[in-house]
């Protein structure tokens, strides 16, 4: 007869079923937890992002990214002190550049004193330990909001690139120590490593955005650097389709071969599955673009009490050190370093 209550004689014999391998049993306490992890997220994963703008003492917030706010470089120069004394290896700087300075060139991208420069002076010379990269692409500075040049409707890719290669020398001038092709133009990055050898500037590295997607998670940056109204049409025909990862191999092949140091997948969250291919493929140091949209959501769905926020950051953090990444770029970074550090 069917027996619908759970005396002792109806259990299952688990033991039998699992051959008494038993994985609860390293679960039970936080030291054997501890003991069996796998990953760890260290202050030495981040890269913090922070976007600039002109004035003094300035410090604005952005407002689709609750708890991002765009400053002034004076207090630049304070974040990077900041991102010393929590432990941050590295800092990104993206620019803010006000809508009279862009032109359909981006000639304010090749100004030796533009605004991402004045930062990297003023921060290398009062925070030198702390790393600097900088963003290489036309967008921040273009009326037309994209990576690179517009003519009759289309980016053309080779003039692209020389502008690019001396908006990196020009970068690497004011002192940047890392300079990252964001544009996916064909050929950057080995332009930008000649004509930065070429000048003597053979020391500073370059992390390609090697499997940079066409994502709709760049929504909240795009607000940040006061490009999102300005962009005309899409970056499909740079930037990759979310659907495509063999793709992403042969990107990798062409900017290893190229020179890059370090490659990049962006976004990070829903692209974990390059990440992992790409680590396993070619044993690059592989950096993890946690891109605004990321941040947003989770700050967001926190805001409204439907999650918590420090725990779903963490969680996000330490899938990108699982799925093989070496560091993550992330506005997390200052918050994830305090909780980092809190716990040590
Ligand atoms: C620009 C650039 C973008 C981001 C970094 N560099 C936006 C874009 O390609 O439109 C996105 C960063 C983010 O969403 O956090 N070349």
């Amino acid at each position: 007869s069917m027996n619908l209550s759970f005396h002792s004689d109806a259990l299952p014999d688990v033991d039998r079923i699992t051959g008494r391998r038993r994985m609860r049993r390293n679960r039970r306490t936080d030291w054997s937890r501890r003991l069996i992890r796998e990953n760890r997220l260290t202050l030495d994963d981040l890269i913090w992002p922070i976007f600039v703008i002109e004035g003094e003492n300035k410090c604005e917030a952005v407002p689709s990214m609750p708890g991002v706010e765009r400053f002034s470089v004076d207090l630049a120069v304070k974040a990077a002190e900041r991102a010393r004394n929590l432990g941050i290896p590295v800092l990104a700087l993206f620019p803010n550049t006000h809508p009279e300075k862009r032109d359909d060139q981006g000639s304010e991208a090749l100004n030796e004193s533009n605004l991402i420069c004045r930062a990297c002076r003023e921060i290398k010379a009062a925070v030198p330990e702390v790393g600097l990269l900088t963003d290489v692409a036309l967008d921040p500075y273009t009326s037309h909001g994209h990576d690179g040049l517009l003519r009759e409707g289309e980016i053309i890719n080779d003039e692209s690139v020389s502008v690019l290669a001396r908006q990196a020398l020009v970068q690497a001038q004011a002192g940047c120590d890392i300079v990252a092709p964001s544009d996916m133009m064909d050929g950057r990055v080995g332009a930008i490593r000649e004509t930065l050898d070429a000048a003597g500037y053979g020391h500073v590295q370059i992390v390609a955005y090697t499997a940079k997607y066409a994502s709709a998670f760049y929504g909240p940056f795009r607000d940040a650097v006061g490009s999102g109204t300005m962009l005309s049409g899409d970056k499909k025909t740079y930037q990759m389709d979310p659907a495509n990862s063999d793709e992403a191999l042969r990107e990798a092949e062409l900017d290893i071969a190229e020179g890059a140091d370090m490659i990049m997948v962006k976004p990070g969250l829903p692209y974990l599955d390059i990440i992992r291919r790409l680590k396993d493929t070619f044993g690059m140091p592989t950096v993890a673009y946690n891109t605004s949209g990321e941040y947003s959501m989770i700050e967001a769905a926190a805001a409204n009490g439907w999650l918590d926020g420090d725990r779903a950051m963490m969680e996000q953090l330490i899938a990108f050190k699982r799925a093989g990444a070496d560091s993550i770029l992330t506005y997390f970074a200052p918050r994830a370093a305090e909780i980092l550090r809190a716990n040590r």
